[in-house]
């Protein structure tokens, strides 16, 4: 059966990311058998270049009309300067709310041939293996009121809100209990409970779902600032994550970097409806068109979409292996480098295409 993806790659180091993850895709229809077509749209920057929007209303048509979304990345200075709803972010946060895609999954595995390229000691990070679980479409990013003022004094005020309400955080902790029981059946609900009143909440909801249906799932409760440290002390004591919207922004770059870099971390963000894979790592307009960028998040993103929206896991554990002979083999992006030799970003795509074609 033919599936359709509607491919989005945005601003800056978008399009060469994406482009590898396309080549990946058409190995796949050429040799193992996908029939995936795909057809690009607009979003961020580009999106407000070609359509004065960030999110064009021909994007939300195409994405509804598909069985998946790939994502490359949004922004960069050349649209700061515009107005906030213009902006590039603007667009990304609109296509996770209009398509409710509520709980994103941040998985930070160190690759064994990256050990060396972590700033973190070998022992540390050696095995980690963690599925940080996001919420995507509430808490401070979405809460209301919002904005700056000016206050009768003259002086200005900016503000915003972090609220969660019983539903969305008993169907974002549901999606992380059920992961964990896929994994080492372990999850870690992280929060400020002793400060916002918002996430004591979150944590009374998480432990009362877990003693109702969750029972068998190990869970415990740390505040975000003792995370932060752990997750550089010691960060295998981690399975799930499951966390609020921006502790999870914050947290899942950190754990990136367990990695190696930033450049290896995919994502998946589900709703009921709909589905869209991302790498987590933003759009580099630093080294934008300079074919640098590292594609191995975008081309693992893609392997996430064949596995949970595209019904092909078979051919997850394929890229996901093609990708793991290539780092065998040497191959490295800049990023990657650790001042020894190393390839483009399409040079990195080539290297994946040919070590998948080697599975056929
Ligand atoms: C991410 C990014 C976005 C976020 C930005 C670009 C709006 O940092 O996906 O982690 O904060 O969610
Ligand atoms: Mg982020």
């Amino acid at each position: 059966m033919s599936v359709k993806i509607a491919v989005l790659p945005g601003d800056g180091i978008g399009k060469e990311i994406v482009d590898e993850a396309l080549k990946v895709l058409e190995v796949l229809n050429r040799s193992f058998g996908l029939d995936a077509t795909w057809e690009e749209g607009t979003i961020g920057g580009i999106g407000y270049d070609v359509a004065g929007d960030p999110y064009p209303e021909a994007t939300q048509k195409l994405v509804k009309a598909s069985d998946a979304v790939l994502l490359g990345a949004v922004g960069g200075p050349k649209w700061e300067p515009l107005a906030k709803p213009l902006r590039p972010e603007a667009g990304l946060l609109r296509i996770r709310e209009d398509l409710g895609l509520f709980a994103n999954y941040r998985p930070a595995k160190v690759f064994k041939q990256l050990v060396n390229a972590s700033t973190l000691k070998p022992e540390v990070i050696s095995g980690v293996d963690i599925l940080v679980v996001r919420e995507l479409v509430s808490g401070i990013y979405f809460g209301q009121p919002r904005g700056i003022e000016e206050l009768p004094n003259g002086e200005k005020r900016g503000f915003n809100t972090l609220a969660y309400k019983t539903s969305e955080i008993q169907r974002i902790a549901r999606k992380a209990f059920e992961a964990a029981r896929l994994r080492s059946n372990r999850v870690c609900s992280i929060d400020k409970a002793n400060v916002l009143e918002a996430t004591e909440y979150w944590r009374e909801v998480v432990t009362e779902l877990h003693a109702a249906e969750y029972s068998d799932v190990e869970l415990s409760h740390m505040y975000v600032d003792n995370a932060a440290m752990q997750l550089i002390r010691n960060p295998k004591q981690f399975d799930v994550i499951v966390t609020t919207n921006m502790f999870g922004d914050i947290l899942s770059d950190e754990a990136s970097m367990l990695t190696g870099s930033i450049g290896m971390l995919p994502s998946a963000s589900i709703g009921v409806d709909y589905a869209m894979y991302e790498p987590i790592h933003g759009s580099a307009p630093d080294i934008a068109g300079q074919n640098k960028a590292n594609p191995l998040a975008t081309i693992l993103s893609a392997a996430m979409m064949l596995r949970f929206s595209l019904n092909r896991a078979d051919l997850a554990d394929k890229v996901e292996q093609a990708v793991e002979n290539t780092l065998d083999a040497g191959v490295r992006t800049i990023d990657l480098a650790d001042g020894g030799a190393f390839v483009s970003c399409s040079g990195m795509g080539d290297a994946v295409c040919e070590a998948l074609e080697a599975l056929a």
